[in-house]
């Protein structure tokens, strides 16, 4: 196969999604449209990826920051045939050029080496699809033979041409060497005042070199988004994709409507995951592992055989295997369970250690910490890591038992196999292997009565 470059037009406004961002830059699946258009192309190894850009400036470059992408300024968004222009002074002669859209996001690659199989030196690929409303799209006009002989956009089309079914979608595989040149043909002489690339189609006729058409298996594919109930319908088809391929790999999701995968996400055989649960980032989940409804994970990895109950919201943790975490768990940025522990109700656990084995069953704040392994932290305990200026870390060694109710102020060791009796708050180490706790004498007020109401006057 001869050499591939992509080119990606993402350089428009994006008027109807009412928006400060640049349509591209919206997201779908926790991405921005553009990076769905970007990872589908790198599928294909293409030689290069050149991305038009222009509306928003330099925030769409920024926002997606791929290196390897060559970002290719329109400054003025004169049409199709104008955008893909500006990039071909990078685009070398011998390449197959394929032309995407930065707001097609859920185009398959299959369908796109299927579009490119369609190039030869005497023929050119386009993706086209029959919609029942074919309003607002440019129409592929073809002659008796069946041959297509051009596309006429929406706004320039007579009666005839707008009862035609068939559509252009855009993507199209071509030449560069013969693209070059059907490009310095184009004119702004039609409706828009734009340099339409659909006009290249009656070029390549002209030329004697035959379009040669495929369609897409679904047609939410070549859907582009102008608007947020597109994309909010587009969101829906996509979510409905992810959901089938964790099916299908073997993830079992009580309801395939009730599950939203956000970013880049792994999960391994025979999982089970309830309804209302958010993945998000770049989550990694093991074997065997159970998710509650009402779970919110983002950026975490979870180990094997991990149990999590519902309501639990992760953020940049990494879970062993073999835990038990919730109900009402929050675990914070740099929260870590090395395995088989247990983490219960109304327990925040932020930037801490927790070794193997060891348990925090209830109302807890664990922060900057280190605990041991076999530790038991017993129900409302409190690293005081903050002292209004700085924070300080807790060490717990191994084996240790935390009484409840207890505050550790910061920094403190407390010793391997020590014992911290309930109610204590500790500002200095406790030994290891001994028995440590602040209290007050207990006292009984023999004379005290409670106080009574006075009766009415
Ligand atoms: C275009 C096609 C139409 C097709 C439709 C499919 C042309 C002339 N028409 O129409 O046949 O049915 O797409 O959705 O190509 N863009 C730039 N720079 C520009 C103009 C556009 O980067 O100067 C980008 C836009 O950001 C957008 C894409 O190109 O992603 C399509 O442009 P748009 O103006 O929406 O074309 P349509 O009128 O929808
Ligand atoms: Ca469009």
């Amino acid at each position: 196969m001869s050499k591939l470059e992509v080119v990606i037009l993402a350089a428009g406004q994006g008027t109807r999604m009412k928006s400060r961002l640049p349509k591209v830059l919206h997201r779908l699946g926790g991405r921005p449209l553009l990076a769905h258009a970007i990872d589908t192309a790198r599928r294909l190894n293409p030689n290069a990826c050149h991305v038009v850009f222009g509306h928003g400036g330099e925030l769409v470059p920024e926002a997606i920051g791929e290196p390897t992408i060559d970002w290719v300024l329109q400054a003025e968004q004169l049409g199709t045939g104008h955008a893909v222009d500006q990039a071909m002074a990078r685009v070398d002669d011998d390449a197959v050029v394929l032309v995407l859209y930065g707001d097609v996001p859920l185009i398959r690659e299959q369908t796109l080496r299927r579009t490119i199989e369609c190039v030869s030196a005497q023929s050119m690929g386009l993706l086209t699809i029959e919609l029942d409303d074919a309003g607002g799209y440019g129409r592929i006009v073809r002659d008796d033979s069946g041959a297509v002989v051009g596309i006429v956009e929406h706004k320039d089309a007579g009666t005839d041409q707008l009862a035609i079914r068939e559509i252009n979608t855009g993507i199209l595989a071509v030449d560069g060497a013969r693209l070059r040149g059907w490009l310095k043909c184009l004119d702004a002489d039609n409706v828009q005042g734009e340099y339409y690339l659909t006009d290249i189609v009656a070029l390549a006729v002209a030329d004697g070199v035959r379009v040669r058409t495929v369609s897409p298996e679904n047609a939410a594919e070549v859907m582009g988004i102008n608007d947020r109930v597109q994309l909010a319908h587009l969101e829906r088809e996509y979510q409905r994709l992810q959901a089938e391929h964790w099916m299908r790999a073997g993830v079992t999701l009580r309801d395939p409507a009730r599950v939203d995968f956000r970013g880049d996400i792994n999960i391994a055989e025979d999982c089970e995951i309830d309804v209302n649960v958010v993945l998000q980032g770049r989550v990694v989940i093991g074997r065997g592992v159970v998710i509650g409804a009402n779970v919110h994970i983002t950026d975490t990895t979870v180990g094997d055989g991990t149990v999590i109950l519902p309501n639990c919201v992760f953020e940049d943790a990494i879970i062993g295997p073999q835990c038990r975490v919730g109900p009402f768990s929050r675990l914070r940025p740099g929260a870590v369970l090395k395995g088989n522990n247990h983490v219960g109700n109304f327990v925040e656990i932020k930037n801490s250690d927790v070794g193997s084995r060891s348990k925090v069953n209830h109302l807890t704040y664990l922060g900057d910490s280190e605990v041991g392994e076999e530790v038991n932290v017993g129900a409302g305990t409190i690293t005081c890591n903050y002292d209004g200026a700085n924070k300080h870390k807790t060490v717990i060694g191994d084996r240790a038992f935390i009484g409840s109710g207890v505050e550790l102020v910061a920094p403190i060791v407390i010793g391997v196999g020590a014992t911290v009796g309930a109610g204590s708050t500790l500002s200095k180490n406790a030994p290891p292997e001994k028995l440590t706790l602040t209290r007050v004498k207990q006292m009984t007020a023999n004379h005290w009565h409670r106080p009574k109401k006075k009766p009415k006057a």
